[in-house]
């Protein structure tokens, strides 16, 4: 199996001090940094954009793995590509034209991604396949860290890693809330190739964050 990708996200660090935050779990074994963009009207929470995510570039040469939770998405592609965001994930419910939208994703020189709803189902991604970098599968509803994890969204994982594998693209396979080290394995189990984790990676502080890391991988790689 290779190995798992940990994207742990930030909107559980300390936001006064953000750069700081991503050198230590960057130098703590991050495989991407996971970054929460919300706009208080697609989700009911508000973070940062483009200029916070510019700031913290030079903080960390990890893959910066941007979900948006943000309508309209298509105005803001551009800003996001030149902060340097690396990868670009949507909700199809942001706007009328999904695959478009990934089309102007990959012009702007960004990864496409799809992030899917606990309540949307696995099939809109069928159409959308060869568009795909990474698919995200939100295991709790998109908005607030420290959430629990939905067990029936492991079921989509399963679905997801057939159709991924049937397709013989290589596109990650991520899953996004409510992740600790008891529910992680199943995960992976079911297929995922890449876990976020907010609360679970960024609890008791910097000197914890190794530690908190390798407690998700599967228990062969650590
Ligand atoms: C929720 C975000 C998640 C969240 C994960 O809308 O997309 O990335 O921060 O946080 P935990 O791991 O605490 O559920
Ligand atoms: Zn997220």
């Amino acid at each position: 199996m290779s190995k798992v990708l940990i994207s742990p996200s930030i909107l559980s660090a300390d936001f006064a001090c953000l750069g700081d935050e991503i050198r230590a779990i960057d130098a703590a074994g991050a495989d991407m940094i996971h970054i929460d963009v919300m706009d208080g009207h697609f989700v009911p929470n508000l973070t940062f954009g483009p200029p916070v995510i510019e700031m913290l570039r030079p903080h960390s040469k990890k893959p910066f793995d941007v979900h948006l939770m943000i309508a309209p998405v298509d105005p803001f592609i551009a800003a996001f590509a030149k902060a340097g965001a690396d990868i670009l994930t949507v909700h199809p419910e942001a706007g009328p034209h999904i695959h478009r939208t990934l089309q102007a994703i990959r012009a702007a020189g960004m990864r496409p991604g799809v992030a899917l709803n606990p309540g949307t189902p696995a099939s809109i991604v069928e159409p959308l396949l060869d568009n795909l970098d990474l698919i995200l599968v939100m295991s709790v509803n998109p908005g607030f860290g420290g959430q629990s994890f939905i067990e029936s969204q492991l079921r989509k994982v399963e679905e997801l890693r057939h159709m991924i594998d049937q397709s013989g693209r290589d596109i990650i396979l991520e899953i996004d809330g409510g992740l600790n080290p008891e529910n992680a394995p199943r995960a992976v189990s079911a297929g995922v190739t890449a876990i976020v984790a907010g609360s679970a990676v960024f609890k008791g502080g910097p000197s914890a964050y190794g530690d908190n890391i390798r407690a998700l991988r599967p228990s062969v790689q650590v």
